[in-house]
């Protein structure tokens, strides 16, 4: 027998015999390069005949060979043997059965002529990673069911959220049924189009030391092959590997190419496959149904395996459940926040997860280096974007929850980046895995993951601009803050979404505004929205609050610092919210006279449509009235249809609520 001689790192042997070619370490057998089924006992026997290089194997032989551990009846050889005479089909005769004494291949195998191009070898053999994944067995079984109808597959995600390891579970899969040859080809280190190449070249068994291998050579080496080509973490190089993809299906209906990357090709063949976070449990699960998701399940199969079963049973599975829940499911950062519980306990990794890049660091040795740190992974995806990108991403750290195209650009747009850029910009962060995209209703939303946030937010304070990109967050939301009125039930829904949603934006807004960095003239203007939209919305509580902090800074602030028309509103609804929090107490009385103050201040002169103007235009003070009727309407007058525009209404409401304490003052 001869063995085609193979550079060290293949390590593997490729045999002609007959019509047949047997690859031993990718354990295949082929017939004019397409793949014939055979099962694992009738290989391991033609395995070990062809390793005979011709001598006789006694049945002794055969059976420990390929029976090594156990004891079986001597009629096993017979029935795998019959199978593989099966599949030798006319070249039956191949195997020699002597008498008494063994088997023999009647012809010897010769070294198989693997000329540059016309290589029969793929032969990269899959990485030897830990398999047993948690929670992906609907997805392995997707996935393997597309691969037989798709040409170009890719696997799509963020970093670490387990691109590689679905791909290897669904190559190893491919590779036990022998339905495929599987070659693999690991991307990460290779950064020019030419090592890309020659790392796809010499995966399909081209030798690369002669000359520069181009596309059309592989296409050629790949032709006919019923190969899975697996191309792992493209997305540095996805350019160069779109083109080599594009070629090879185009030279090859039966290949098939799986490729692993935090961004499709966008070939016209390309089916993608968004890879999902593992599922968190919520805050209301119960203890029984945390221990159940995936990601707490990856989470206490990563602590070490005593302290498992420590936490499994106690009242921390609610952390862990939290833990998982804002590391939004990846599967990587999970991992390095288990491997911090031993130096921490779960109470110390739950209350460092505000700093979570400092907390998930000291990945496994073995880890690509971008995985060894969370911070790595996000800053090998931020350094292959471009400075446009980089800048509206960062810039995207401003949004808390989900946000709309057109509160994306109010807030990101600028003399440095246009509404154009903004079109292209945000499609390709979605693509590159970075902001998430909510398809729901009838306008998209945007959002960016607890880490991408951030991450987003570290870069944006290094360019120095988290000042400039919060306060226009802060403007915009309060102006968003304005009511709209819905015509239908369905919309009126839609809008308490969105109204919801307002309500987050401007809290956080709100909270940057009054915190150390921030700016209270913005938070005071802020606080008019927001208070009045508080109190619409019933958060009597969370209004006064707010309102108060408000007013209290905004008494700290130089003359003039906020106009009086955004200082009446915030007294106004103070007011109000008051009467409903504490009852009918002086300091209601109190802030609505300053309201009426600055009612007359800023009526004079300043137009029929302005606050001071809405507010003077109504029946007179019913504070001082003992008239239980009077007061009651009115009530009933300043509510009265057609709704005055919101900012009125709210200081409407003020005098309304005020009145109905003086009714229920005078009972
Ligand atoms: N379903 C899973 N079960 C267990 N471990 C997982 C799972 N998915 C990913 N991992 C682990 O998470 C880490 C990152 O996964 P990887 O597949 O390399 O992510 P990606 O390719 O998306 O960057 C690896 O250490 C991997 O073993
Ligand atoms: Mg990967």
């Amino acid at each position: 027998m001869t063995v085609t001689e193979r550079p060290a790192n293949y390590g593997t042997s490729m045999i002609d015999l007959g019509r047949f070619q047997i690859d031993l370490e990718m354990r295949t057998l082929h017939q004019s390069g397409t793949l014939v089924p055979v099962g694992s006992r009738a290989f391991d026997i033609l395995a070990v005949l062809v390793s005979a290089a011709g001598r006789l194997v006694t049945k002794d032989e055969l059976l420990d060979s390929v029976w090594p551990k156990t004891v079986v009846e001597e009629n096993n050889i017979q029935v795998h043997l019959s199978a593989l005479r099966k599949i030798l089909g006319e070249d039956r005769n191949l195997i020699v059965t002597i008498p008494g004494r063994g088997y023999q291949l009647r012809q010897r195998p010769v070294e198989s002529r693997a000329p540059a191009v016309e290589s029969r070898a793929f032969r990269r053999s899959l990485p030897l990673r830990e398999t047993r994944l948690t929670g992906r067995d609907a997805a392995v079984r997707q996935i393997s069911t597309l691969i037989q109808t798709t040409q170009l597959l890719t696997l799509t995600g963020a970093g670490g959220i387990g691109k590689t390891s679905l791909a290897i579970a669904v190559a190893r899969q491919a590779s036990n049924d022998s339905s495929r040859a599987v070659c693999f080809v690991e991307l990460a280190t290779a950064t020019t189009e030419d090592a890309v190449l020659c790392e796809v070249a010499e995966a399909c068994g081209l030798s690369t030391l002669d000359a520069a291998v181009d596309i059309a050579q592989l296409a050629a080496a790949v032709s006919g092959k019923r190969l899975l080509l697996v191309l792992d973490n493209a997305e540095h190089v996805i350019d160069t590997v779109a083109r080599i993809v594009d070629a090879l299906v185009a030279a090859s209906e039966i290949l098939r190419v799986m490729v692993t990357s935090r961004e499709p090709l966008r070939l016209m063949q390309e089916t993608v496959y968004r890879v999902e976070p593992l599922d968190v449990p919520s805050s209301h699960s119960t203890h029984a149904e945390i221990v159940q998701f995936p990601a707490v399940k990856l989470f206490l199969l990563r602590v070490n395996s005593i302290q498992r079963y420590a936490y499994a049973g106690c009242e921390k599975i609610h952390l862990i459940g939290e833990i998982c829940r804002r590391l939004d499911g990846i599967p990587l950062a999970i991992e390095l926040a288990a491997a911090r519980v031993a130096g921490l306990g779960v109470e110390g990794v739950h209350r460092y997860l505000h700093d979570r890049f400092s907390l998930l660091t000291g990945g496994y040795r073995t880890a690509l280096p971008r995985h060894q740190t969370f911070r790595a992974t996000f800053d090998w995806s931020f350094s292959i974007l471009n400075p446009c990108h980089q800048l509206l991403f960062r810039r995207l750290a401003v949004f808390s929850g989900g946000f709309t195209f057109d509160a994306m650009c109010a807030v990101v747009c600028d003399e440095k980046y246009a509404v154009a850029d903004a079109v292209g910009g945000i499609g390709d962060l979605v693509a590159k895995s970075l902001v998430n995209i909510e398809l729901k209703g009838p306008v998209s939303r945007y959002r960016l993951s607890d880490s991408a946030r951030a991450y987003a937010l570290e870069k944006l304070h290094a360019e120095g601009e988290q000042r400039l990109i919060a306060a226009r967050h802060a403007r915009y939301v309060s102006h968003c803050l304005r009511p709209c009125l819905a015509d239908s039930v369905a919309e009126q829904l839609d809008l308490e979404i969105d109204f919801r949603q307002s309500l987050d934006d401007a809290r956080s807004a709100f909270d940057w505004a009054f915190s150390q960095h921030g700016d209270t003239r913005i938070g005071v203007e802020l606080a008019a929205g927001l208070t009045e939209a508080l109190l619409d919305a019933g958060l009597i509580h969370e209004c006064c609050t707010r309102a108060e902090q408000a007013i209290d800074a905004l008494e700290e602030l130089p003359l003039a610092s906020v106009d009086s028309d955004t200082e009446m509103r915030v007294r106004a609804t103070l007011a109000s919210a008051l009467i409903y929090a504490q009852g009918p107490v002086s300091k209601s009385a109190q802030s609505w006279t300053e309201v009426l103050a600055l009612a007359g201040d800023t009526g004079n002169g300043s137009g029929a449509n302005s606050e001071g103007e809405s507010v003077k235009a109504l029946p007179p003070d019913p504070i001082s009235s003992s008239d239980n009727e009077q007061a009651q309407e009115y009530g009933r007058t300043v509510l009265r249809p057609p709704l005055q525009p919101r900012r009125s209404f709210c200081a409407c409401a003020g005098i309304c609520a005020t009145s109905s304490a003086c009714v229920i003052l005078s009972r």
